[in-house]
């Protein structure tokens, strides 16, 4: 009975002794026993437990007295010589636990039939093993209107809520969006938002998840297909580099929902609303074959005729024009192997590339003495978030394991120009001033603050573009002997891309075409007239070149300037494996199929093929190719599940350079620096979501003395004018922003400059 040296201690369930560590939650201990308790409430990510529901009642006997009443184990943690008891061995818990149920079903309407969570639901299950099999209720249940739309992408059903508060603890404990709450009190409590409006929150979806009866359901999903007629696949979210791991819910070959499929180390069970809603529907525009311009347009062609061209095309005009004559720009949504073919033929045909909008100053590879893992975000002391855009436009479901981090007691300190997301409760906050990040990381490093003492920092630069900035602040802070830094890159494989063979930036292949110097370009899923900065120069750029090969899901600008156009895969469609922003290594599988019916791989291969590079079209044996160059340790069975993160050696290496950082652009008179990073809720799969089109609402943020002296109110439309265009939207006045700078929030183009602000 006596505690062990390494505070093991012991406990018996239903007869059956346990070790477990001291203060393991009973509810775990139990099940290391093999004892099942059952929960409602209980849900360890949502913080400490509530005991709201009392499903966990069991009788606990310490120190050889029983305890008076029936304890909620939930509330518990495991102590030495605790004995318990279930329902499985005392008739008290099981009465216990009978009674529960029936108190919960009484007005819960039993409408599992037509309920979408019938079938996979907890209390449909639980009912049916513990429950005490019929009602005594004779009385009229309790009734609500229903279903009640929260937000454009959850409806409520209070009648079947069970009030076990997962949803309200997960908006205000875990997004700290305080969006939901319980209202009224007893029988008379029911969840609501604040004065009825829409929840607004980009992690809004997991209560849906959370929600363990029909009374949240994500809107997109209702009535689309019962449990037995779907098939969950496993994969991974292309929305962001993070690389969520998620089930495709399937059905008659259509993905119908996304879940989570918790990858402690990567996302801790949690989607953001981009991966979990956006859709890339309708299909109406898709492209379905290859096509190919002639005099009347663009007219379908086989596969083969169009890699054929393809290839003959590229290396007609390297052979005619040179080295530097082919460009081959993708934007992140490729899968490695996919890159690695395209980082092959650009290797042949000798082409300037690109993996994303802007070139990055340093290799990727300059970071990997200094790299953190996410979830050294879990031991971190102290979290400094550098740079303009917020973490949950740029890594989701970064944001939550931060704000998870600072309520556990690590420090957060916030280097950018105000206004962000994590700044309300940050424990300290760097304004800028009208600083560029590398200026910002060079006065970090003159001025750590709290990183001096800490032991172990993890360092998150939001716009990883000056790598070779990044890489010196880390050595100068010595991140390669403590904690680490955690750059995000723009796209969600950028990664795969670079190291495939795709570096670069498109500025630089811009301005190559502008020089006259690119006679063809291939876009490989995406469209720069539309999702990159600059997108005037980009389309004039396009008629410029002799041959445009685009590659794209859809039709969109690009593809009306282009020669030859390939459909693309889209997520859920794609085999293969992509590379987050750790540098995990994480595989893709196919939930449906491509509605052209040939795997992008198998057509890039082909190109390939045609100009002698031998790469196979199974992407298992294309990654055995990759992995064999790159000297990637992993095999492709080993990315199976949860895949892990090989430990990295961390060389200490001598200090990186970074040229001196170059000051800021002017701001013209009377004009404000202009903040405007691609929020999360954007991209083509967003706009084609009308599930996520109130997230997409767009603001201007002032800082409350510039709004003032503009004569302008929270709320008032104003008008930015940038070279881009110009924007309209609602007033945000913010006393955290700083003075001279205009923040906004808008789902197109990531826009640069200065900007003139007026009352619209
Ligand atoms: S809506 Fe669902 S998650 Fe929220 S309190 Fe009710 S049962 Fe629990
Ligand atoms: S955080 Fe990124 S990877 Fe995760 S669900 Fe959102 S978009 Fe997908
Ligand atoms: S699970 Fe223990 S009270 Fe709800």
């Amino acid at each position: 009975m006596a505690t062990t040296e390494s505070a093991t201690v012991t406990v018996t369930f239903d007869g059956r002794e346990v070790q477990v560590p001291a203060g393991t939650p009973l509810v775990v201990a139990a099940a290391h026993a093999g004892v099942e308790i059952p929960v409602f409430c209980y849900e360890p990510r949502l913080g400490p437990p509530v005991g709201a529901c009392r499903m966990c009642l069991v009788e606990v006997e310490m120190g050889g007295r029983p305890m008076p009443k029936l304890q909620a184990a939930c509330t518990m943690t495991a102590a030495d010589g605790m004995i318990v008891r279930s329902a499985a061995t005392s008739e008290k818990a099981e009465e216990g636990q009978d009674a529960v149920l029936e108190f919960l079903l009484l007005n819960h309407p039993l409408d599992c039939p037509v309920c979408d969570k019938g079938g996979e639901c907890p209390l449909q299950d639980l009912a049916f093993r513990y429950g005490p099999g019929k009602s005594r209720m004779t009385l009229p249940k309790r009734t609500y209107e229903k279903p009640l739309p929260i937000s454009p992408s959850i409806v409520l059903d209070r009648e079947r809520c069970i009030l076990c508060y997962r949803c309200t603890r997960f908006s205000s404990d875990v997004a700290e969006d305080g969006e939901l709450i319980a209202r009224e009190r007893g029988a008379h409590s029911v969840i609501a938002t604040f004065q009825e409006r829409a929840y607004v929150g980009a992690f809004s979806g997991n209560v849906t998840e959370l929600c363990p009866v029909g009374a949240l359901l994500p809107t997109p999903y209702r009535f689309k297909a019962r449990p037995w007629e779907i098939v969950n696949v496993p994969s991974v979210c292309g929305g962001c580099a993070v690389g969520c791991n998620t089930w495709a819910t399937v059905r008659e070959g259509r993905t119908e929902r996304v879940l989570s499929r918790n990858h402690p180390e990567v996302d801790e069970g949690w989607l953001c609303d981009r991966g979990r809603f956006a859709r890339y529907e309708p299909l109406t525009d898709r492209l379905t074959e290859p096509l190919a311009r002639s005099e009347s347009g663009l007219a379908p062609v086989s596969w083969d005729e169009a890699t054929r061209a393809i290839a003959q095309r590229l290396r007609h005009v390297d052979s005619l024009d040179g080295a530097g004559s082919v460009a081959i720009v993708t934007g992140g949504s490729l899968t490695n192997e996919e890159a690695y073919a395209w980082g092959r033929i650009a290797r042949d045909v000798r082409a300037v590339t690109a993996s994303g909008p802007v070139a990055k100053a340093g290799a990727w590879e300059l970071l990997d003495p200094y790299a953190a893992r996410i979830d050294d975000l879990d031991r971190a002391d102290v979290i400094v978030v550098v740079g303009d855009a917020d973490v949950a436009d740029r890594g989701g479901v970064l944001d939550l394991r931060i704000r998870k981090a600072r309520r556990r007691g690590a420090h957060l300190m916030i280097v950018g120009p105000g206004g962000s997301l994590l700044e309300r409760d940050a424990g300290s906050v760097r304004q800028t001033g009208g600083a560029t990040t590398a200026q910002a990381l060079a006065d970090l490093v003159r001025d750590p603050g709290p990183l001096a003492a800490a032991t172990h920092p993890v360092l998150i630069v939001t716009d990883g573009i000056d790598v070779a900035a990044i890489a010196a602040a880390a050595h100068a802070l010595g991140l390669h002997e403590r904690g680490g830094v955690l750059p995000l890159p723009t796209g969600a494989n950028e990664r795969g891309a670079r190291l495939a063979g795709l570096a670069g930036g498109g500025d630089e292949v811009l301005a190559a075409i502008e020089a006259g110097a690119v006679h063809a370009l291939v876009l490989l899923g995406v469209d720069p007239t539309a999702e990159w900065p600059e997108a005037d120069r980009w389309q004039m750029a396009l008629s410029q070149v002799r041959h445009v090969l685009t590659v794209s899901p859809f039709v969109n600008t690009s593809v009306s300037w282009s020669h030859l156009v390939l459909p693309q895969a889209v997520d859920y469609e794609r085999e293969g494996t992509t590379t987050n922003l750790e540098g995990r290594i994480q595989r893709l599988r196919p939930a449906t199929k491509p509605p052209s019916g040939v795997p992008d791989l198998a057509a890039y291969v082909a190109i390939a093929g045609h100009l002698g590079i031998e790469i196979s079209p199974a992407p298992s044996k294309a990654y055995a190719q990759l992995a064999g160059e790159l000297g990637i340790p992993l095999t492709w069975s080993e990315l199976n599940g949860r895949a892990p993160l090989p430990a990295r050696t961390r060389a200490a290496g001598s200090a990186p350079t970074a040229p001196a950082p170059a000051p800021a652009a002017a701001v013209g008179e009377g004009r404000f620096a202009l903040i405007a990073p691609r929020p999360m809720a954007s991209g083509v799969a967003v706009e084609r979501t009308p599930a996520l089109a109130h997230q997409r609402a767009p603001w201007v943020m002032l800082n409350h003395e510039d709004a003032a002296r503009l004569g302008v109110s929270e709320h008032d439309a104003v008008t930015v004018r940038h070279a881009g265009g110009d924007h309209t939207g609602p007033l945000r006045t913010s006393r955290r922003l700083r003075a001279g700078a205009v923040r906004i929030n808008w789902a197109g183009v990531q826009v640069t400059g200065d900007a003139e602000v007026v009352r619209a």
